[in-house]
């Protein structure tokens, strides 16, 4: 049985577009409070004045998770200004494509500081407020949802490094989980497919066309197919936790 997530506060990290943005529209949908967080400040404010319209309530933050003071206070503001601090959802990532020779290490770098550092300090930072949900809450449990991908499961040609931030997301939740098991602060790994949203946007020129080709000729998931699973598993009852969701389009092989 769904239990709704009424009276709960989430987190959700780059809510500005695609996943991010679609999970804040559903866990709002169900009744939480939704903190949207990420660089773009005006793309936050329409998604939170969206949300109010419905009858819900968001608050958008502008941070660059990257930076630590940054993620503190993101989780500072979600929690002086909405209460409390029930789900984390560890969204914001870039893919930056390519092979290892050759490439720019300063792509490297940004991927390492968000994808890990910035989802790591963000965790960081919200646990004594997750422990704290978990400990006092009618719910009796608390969410960490983090987002891998498929590249955190399968290494390919071609990801070198993306392949070693998903890969480490998914190991940090594992041992995340393992720790906070007898405390009730749930990890949900979610492992996404080809889903259509601007993370290829920023690949570079000339690899970015032949990423897009590999799904061209299938239906690609859309960011609410994504929402739409960690909606569910958040809403479980407390002693049930997803611990790892992988989702790809009905026809992607890879
Ligand atoms: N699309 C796919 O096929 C796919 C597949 C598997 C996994 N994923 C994962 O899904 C997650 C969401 O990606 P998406 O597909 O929804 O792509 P997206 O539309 O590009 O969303 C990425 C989000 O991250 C935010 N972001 C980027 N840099 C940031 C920073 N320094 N601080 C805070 N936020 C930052 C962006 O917002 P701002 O630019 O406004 O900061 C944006 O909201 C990523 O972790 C990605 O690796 C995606």
């Amino acid at each position: 049985m769904a239990s709704s997530l009424d009276g709960t506060v989430a987190l959700v990290t780059g809510a500005s577009s695609g996943i991010g943005e679609a999970t804040a529209r559903a866990l709002a949908a169900q009744g939480a409070k939704v903190a949207v967080a990420a660089r773009r400040l005006e793309r936050l404010e329409r998604l939170a004045s969206e949300i109010g319209g419905g009858g819900h309530t968001a608050l958008a933050i502008q941070s660059d998770i990257t930076d630590q003071e940054q993620a503190i206070e993101a989780v500072g503001r979600t929690v002086d200004e909405l209460g409390r601090l029930d789900i984390v959802v560890n969204n914001a990532g870039q893919m930056l494509l390519g092979p290892i020779e050759d490439a720019p290490t300063e792509e490297w770098d940004r991927m390492i500081d968000l994808n890990l550092k910035g989802l790591a300090y963000t965790t960081h930072a919200a646990l004594p407020h997750l422990l704290a949900a978990a400990e006092g809450s009618e719910r009796n449990c608390a969410d960490l949802v983090n987002i891998s991908s498929v590249a955190g499961r399968l290494a390919r040609r071609g990801s070198g490094v993306y392949n070693l931030t998903k890969h480490g997301v998914g190991a940090f939740s594992e041992s995340f989980r393992q720790e906070f098991a007898d405390r009730r602060v749930r990890s949900t790994i979610v492992e996404p497919g080809a889903v259509d949203t601007e993370l290829t946007d920023h690949i570079r020129e000339g690899i970015r066309e032949e990423v897009r080709g590999r799904f061209a000729d299938i239906k690609t998931l859309a960011g609410e197919d994504v929402a739409d699973a960690i909606a569910y598993a958040v809403t479980r009852p407390w002693h049930v936790c997803l611990n790892e969701i992988l989702i790809r389009p009905t026809e992607q092989t890879g």
